[in-house]
């Protein structure tokens, strides 16, 4: 796994000569060394799945390419709201014409459509309508078929009902959605079921995919006879699926579905984490892919007018008679766009802010080299990132140097310019493409672990396996120094706020954002307790241990960490480090008024009668083999009332708390009292492309501990923090003052919407994400200004023609965007005039009666 290694699994091990059935597997095979001997032997049941799995392989090597069929999966999450089809950073349908095109030309006995638009034609419209799905209705596999034949039947039907189930269902069939295009099956991954519900998951620990799940792969494999699956973008859910967390056996619902098919997957260059579960838990060999360019965000409209205004106001003399003439402007135009004008200086840092903020442009085309207008962009944001301190010393660069750099018009002659000109040489070529068409012939495909290029432009060239790297030297020496230094910040801006040192800071930690880090997070949270790594002699981590007070210089500030599924599955030894110094802190014989850890678990002891062991409990995550906080279903669906049911779902699936020795265990009571206690919540920002206004589960995390926090403090919320690490050596803004940010560098802005927008149905899409999960903050919460919900409605919803133009693209992500306008007016997160409430409700009827075929489509206002 570490190495990039393809299909990495379990097949054997030692017996642990007890004689007692493993229960690994269904087999239940019994320990060969009766006579005490630890005898190496192989699990039959693991053996032959290899095997399988190579043999398949083998298959795919030896099928000519004319022969080849390939099932591409698309992703549709989250499901009926126009996002079929749709990828983290990828231009999924540019990107399978582009495909498709290549296969032809190298002998696959493949159709290529006119263009990408045809593309998703075929396989998001067809006969969609008609069957009320929303995709093309390709196959049907009938109820009895599937009752004959699924060998895990009564899991699903105890889940789910009798075959077909409700789910892409006609009540007779399973509906196999998707398109074929000659040798090349394009499907859709039917919903894991539990998105319209998640209140289900609450209160039954069962879990099974639906009918319709299962019935897609084994169509997949058994009709339609793919010699290989690709999993077409950053990500789905089947490596999701219940069971182990590593070594899957048959009892695991991801080996059951994919079982022996060989599983290639594109994933995007900067997700090693979720990357490396992809491997982990469906064999699958990663083609890694570029995230899109980035470029500043630049000001627009009302933006740019005031930066004008302020630029004469510091070129004035004090005591000019043109100041409060001037001052005056400045007021009206900071009012009409929401902006704080009582201090013209911090006016101006915050309008340097929004226009240095590095967005990314748009979606990236498969296989695409970067043109040269997004090269002089990413240059400048490398050399933005490296002289405000990621790559260290540098220097300013300005653009007209970069366009002589790439142009060949000066010779790179400092170690910033050379390592520039690197990065276009890199930038100028892609091969991507080629590395899916290694995968496909069943060959090698070289490693690379995965990261951001503004950080590890090794990640270049892109179409490599991505991978993890050494856990063992994680958090490295570098990562403490920059997280002590971190935490010192959050202490800082915490004091300042609230006039006092905070007694529990409540942190979110991600896999991805550590190994990007080399750990920087876990650091912090070691640093708040006053603890360090304890490495061995080999230099391997191996526990916790606790920095002196003298030496910390302040009380020990107690950390409530939640990690993500993934950061479980992926960190065991830093979670048991943290665990560890949660528990040397609350042992330590030190004053509870310089050791909150120590104060905290002395009462949680006292109050739940339980030791010091259980009273020091910190580190909080799912149950094995489950992820998420499901708050963002919740969300997404609309489908809860009181606020405090977001809370519930939040600790029923966050509850379990991971002690010295890793293993978890609920502790519902325990993590309601620790909740008591948090005076802030916190989780970093690490990658330079997403906000926590882009994708949905900065809100399930942190949304989801900061409702859960208010709730457990009869109601008074906890400030929520963001340390966003992605530019210069960080900052920590408020909740509030980062959803502002966000909004007005992209969702707001012309720069980023026109990028979305040029891949029509996909950038509606975004957009539509991007408020969904603005109004996720409002619910978990309460920290977003009302303006931002004014502002998109007049951007998206009042402004005719732009609302026909995104009506176009996507109808339904377009009528989601409305009526989740109109929700946030319901539930009062903002407080629309009547004159803007029901323009936005004849919006939404336009869109909706369009979408039903009432109305003939729109065409662009002229
Ligand atoms: C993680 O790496 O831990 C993670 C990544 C994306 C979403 C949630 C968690
Ligand atoms: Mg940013």
């Amino acid at each position: 796994e570490l190495d990039g290694g393809t299909q990495p699994m379990v097949f054997g091990g030692r017996s642990d000569a007890g004689g007692e059935a493993c229960t690994g597997c269904s087999r239940q095979c019994t320990g060969s060394a009766s006579d005490g001997v630890r005898a190496m032997q192989s699990c039959p049941e693991r053996a032959e799945a290899m095997a399988d799995k190579m043999v398949k392989l083998v298959a795919l090597r030896r099928a000519a390419n004319r022969t080849r069929k390939l099932a591409v999966v698309l992703f549709n999450f989250p499901p009926n709201g126009g996002a079929a089809g749709t990828a983290q950073f990828l231009a999924v349908f540019d990107s399978l014409h582009r495909t498709l095109v290549r296969l032809k030309a190298e002998g696959y006995d493949v159709e290529v459509p006119a263009n990408s638009d045809e593309v998703r034609r075929r396989v998001i419209g067809g006969n969609a309508m008609q069957y009320g799905q929303e995709a093309n209705v390709h196959a049907f596999v009938p109820a009895d078929r599937i009752v004959a034949t699924e060998p895990y039947l009564a899991e699903i039907e105890q889940e789910w009902g009798p075959a077909p189930g409700k789910f892409q269902s006609d009540g007779k069939n399973v509906l196999i959605t998707g398109a074929q295009f000659g040798n090349m099956f394009v499907g859709i991954q039917p919903a894991n079921g539990y998105e319209s519900d998640p209140m289900r998951l609450l209160f039954d620990g069962r879990f099974a995919p639906t009918h319709a799940f299962m019935a897609f792969y084994r169509w997949i494999r058994n009709d339609f006879g793919a010699h290989a699956v690709i999993h077409w973008g950053t990500h789905g859910s089947l490596e999701f699926m219940p069971g182990k967390q590593t070594g899957m056996t048959m009892s695991c619902w991801p080996e059951r579905i994919i079982q022996d098919l060989p599983n290639i997957y594109l994933y995007a260059a900067n997700n090693p984490s979720e990357g490396v579960l992809a491997k982990r838990r469906s064999g699958a060999t990663l083609v890694s892919y570029l995230t899109p360019a980035l470029t500043n965000s630049g000001l627009y409209k009302g933006l740019s007018d005031i930066k004008a205004s302020v630029d004469r106001w510091r070129a004035t003399e004090p005591g000019s008679s043109d100041l409060p003439g001037l001052e005056e402007i400045i007021r009206e135009q900071a009012e009409a766009i929401d902006l704080d004008s009582s201090d013209i200086s911090q006016l101006a840092a915050k309008l340097y802010e929004i226009e240095r903020e590095l967005i990314p442009q748009g979606l990236h085309v498969f296989g695409d080299a970067e043109s040269e207008d997004a090269r002089i962009d990413m240059l400048a944001a490398s050399a933005q990132a490296r002289t405000s301190g990621l790559g260290g010393a540098g220097e300013a660069i300005d653009r007209d140097t970069i366009e002589k750099l790439i142009n060949g018009r000066i010779v790179p002659n400092t170690p910033v310019l050379i390592e520039l000109a690197k990065l276009n040489a890199a930038l100028s070529v892609n091969h991507e493409m080629n590395g899916l068409i290694r995968a496909l012939d069943g060959r090698y495909v070289p490693p690379v672990a995965g990261g951001d290029i503004l950080r590890d432009p090794e990640i270049l060239p892109t179409g490599r396996n991505i991978h993890g790297f050494d856990p063992f030297r994680l958090p490295s020496a570098y990562a403490c120094r920059d997280g002590a230094a971190q935490a010192e910040r959050i202490l800082d801006r915490a004091l300042e706020d609230a006039g006092k040192l905070p007694e529990t800071v409540a942190m979110v930690l991600w896999g991805t954002d550590n190994l990007k880090s080399e750990g920087a997070q876990v650091a912090q949270a070691m640093a708040l307790m006053g603890a360090k790594p304890r490495f061995d002699s080999y230099s391997r981590l191996a526990g916790a241990e606790l920095i002196p007070l003298e030496q910390l210089g302040r009380p020990r500030v107690d950390v409530l960490v939640t990690l993500s599924g993934v950061f479980r599955d992926l960190l065991p030894l830093q979670t048991r480090m943290l665990a560890e110094a949660a528990l040397l802190a609350s042992e330590a014989d030190e004053p509870p008024e310089a050791n909150f850890v120590r104060k905290h678990s002395l009462s949680y002891s006292q109050e739940h009668g339980c030791d010091m062991a259980t009273a020091a409990l910190r580190v909080y995550s799912n149950a094995e083999g489950s992820y998420g906080a499901n708050v963002n279903l919740l969300i997404d669906s609309g489908g809860w009332t009181d606020p405090n049911e977001l809370a519930d779902t939040y600790e029923k699936q966050k509850g379990y708390a991971y002690g010295v020795d890793g293993k978890p265990n609920r502790q519902p009571g325990l993590l309601a009292s620790a909740l008591k206690t948090v005076d802030c919540a916190y989780q970093n920002l690490e990658s330079v492309e997403l906000g926590i206004t882009t994708i949905d589960q900065y809100v399930d995390t942190l949304g989801g501990i900061s409702r859960a926090i208010t709730r457990a403090k009869g109601g008074e919320a906890a400030p929520v923090y963001i340390g966003d690490q992605t530019q210069g050596s960080g900052k920590v803004r408020s909740l509030q003052e980062q959803v502002a940010l966000e909004t007005r560098t992209r969702t707001l802005n012309p720069v980023w919407i026109e990028a979305q927008l040029k891949y029509g149905y996909e950038g509606v899409r975004q957009v539509e994400a991007a408020v969904t999960t603005t109004t996720g903050w409002s619910a978990t919460t309460g920290q977003v200004d009302p303006w931002v919900y004014q502002r998109i409605s007049e951007t998206y919803m009042l402004d005719e023609a732009m609302r026909q133009r995104i009506a176009e693209m996507n109808p339904r992500a377009a009528a989601k965007i409305a009526n989740r306008l109109i929700e946030a007016a319901e539930r009062n997160f903002w407080q629309p005039d009547a004159e803007t409430l029901a323009a936005l409700q004849a919006a939404t009827d336009a869109i909706e009666d369009q979408l039903e075929g009432v109305a003939p489509p729109t065409t662009m206002a002229a």
